[in-house]
């Protein structure tokens, strides 16, 4: 087998987010995230599970980036909770939440990490939440504010940022679906909060840019490429409808300055249009220096004149990985080359990839989980594919470093290359941990 071997300032690296990772959900002066109320409301999360203790990250995390520069990770992505730095989203301060990342931070550096920060991964403040949270206009620019705080204390020291992660999540899963935080089922707003989200980006793009830093700064969105089910033209079509208005909804604003058009009858998804106000678009604009694509799987959709907005998603037979999403590696490439001619060649980062399986912790103290290992290495083929064809790809973030609390699905699925045993929060490097060591140190495999 010839060796793949990848640019050489290729930047490995494993990603995490807050809520997920760091517990201490209640200490040293963090407020209250519409996580924390969410996983505490009942029937919400599997097994009733939230994020109080967590990975205890927050404790933990000296051991975390020993193990990090023990497995030669060249980038860690993490995530900056708001509410640990501003309790209530805005007005005061939590200087104990501050020192916390400045903390890390600095001792990531001290180990040769790149720093790479996320600002918002979904915990929004519950103070903010409960004067309406994303429907309201006014929470981008608390964001801006917490943002441009952040930047100061540590846009010197942190060469990426990300604004938003997955803002499509946040609005679609948490205000129409109702199975992530805020817990809303209200389609019609839904719209509107994408437009707020976009517009909290473009603020926080605009203050990194005001206050002169040299390190990068782009949005993490996630896509979930769609393929017809058959060669007839209208699930061809269909497949074409939901990768140019729902898969562009927060890349169209950002790079091109304008929302998709969708076609047939505005409204038939059962969401209004936003109120776009005067300069919106062109703040949302405002440059940024990289796309954060976070992929894990496909869609396969065919027309259905019988549901509500006529497409629907056919299950495939082939493997799924323990969160039932399909493994379908050539998803990376087809959706990079698709984005690198969309969007001018712009730099273009896999921020999150990465699979669920039943991990378990052997006889002899290994997790084997070669499943784990082949699903990473044909994903990376096919970004080594993709870079073959020109994209700029930069770097790969697997999802995610450590096992960790799955949002609905609490603990229950594992993402992690490494393994935690959430009862005594040990640390397990698994076999793709090993491996991907290993692909790092060779830049290539
Ligand atoms: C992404 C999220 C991340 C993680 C993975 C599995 O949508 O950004 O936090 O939950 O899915």
């Amino acid at each position: 087998m010839s060796k793949i071997i990848f640019p050489e300032d290729f930047i490995w690296g494993a990603a995490t987010s807050a809520y997920q990772i760091e517990g201490a959900a209640f200490e040293d002066g963090k407020g209250e995230s519409i996580w924390d109320r969410f996983s505490h409301t009942p029937g919400k999360i599997k097994n009733e599970h939230n994020g109080d203790i967590a990975c205890d990250h927050y404790h933990l995390y000296a051991e975390d980036v020993k193990l990090m520069k023990e497995l030669g990770l060249k980038s860690y992505r993490f995530s900056i909770s708001w509410p640990r730095i501003f309790p209530d989203g805005d007005g005061k301060l939590n200087v104990k939440g501050m020192e916390f990342y400045k903390k890390l931070v600095n001792l990531l550096l001290e180990n040769d990490i790149i720093p790479n920060a996320t600002l918002y991964h979904w915990d929004l403040p519950q103070k903010l939440q409960d004067k309406g949270g994303w429907t309201n206009r006014e929470t981008a620019d608390r964001f801006a504010d917490f943002a441009g705080y952040v930047f100061k204390e540590l846009g010197d020291l942190v060469p990426f940022w990300a604004t938003l992660n997955e803002p499509a999540a946040a609005a679609f899963a948490g205000y129409a679906a109702g199975v992530h935080a805020p817990g809303l089922n209200n389609p019609e707003v839904c719209l509107a909060v994408a437009h707020n989200l976009l517009l909290a980006h473009g603020k926080a793009v605009k203050a990194y840019r005001q206050l002169g830093l040299k390190g990068k700064i782009g949005i993490v969105l996630d896509m979930w490429h769609n393929y017809p089910a058959t060669d007839s033209e209208e699930d061809i079509k269909a497949a074409w409808i939901n990768n140019n208005t729902i898969n562009k909804w927060f890349s169209d604003p950002v790079f091109k300055g304008l929302y998709p058009t969708i076609p047939g009858e505005p409204g038939q998804f059962g969401m209004s249009l936003p109120e776009v106000q005067q300069g919106d678009m062109e703040l949302i604009s405002t440059p940024v220096d990289f796309l954060g694509l976070n992929v894990y799987s496909r869609n396969v959709v065919k027309a259905n004149p019988d549901i509500p907005n006529g497409i629907e998603v056919v299950p495939q037979n082939g493997a799924v990985t323990d969160i039932g999403w399909e493994v379908y590696p050539q998803v990376i490439y087809d959706l990079l080359t698709l984005l690198h001619k969309e969007y001018n060649g712009i730099d273009i980062y896999i921020t999150e990839n990465g699979a669920a399986f039943r991990d378990t912790v052997n006889s002899e103290g290994r997790v084997e989980d070669d499943d784990r290992v082949d699903y990473l290495r044909r994903h990376f083929e096919q970004a080594h594919r993709a870079i073959e064809a020109g994209v700029n790809l930069k770097g790969y973030y697997v999802w995610s470093l450590m096992d960790n609390f799955e949002w609905a699905e609490g603990y229950t699925k594992r993402f992690g290359i490494v393994h935690v045993d959430f009862d005594t929060l040990t640390r397990t490097p698994k076999n793709s941990a090993l491996w991907y060591s290993e692909v790092i140190r060779e830049n290539g495999f």
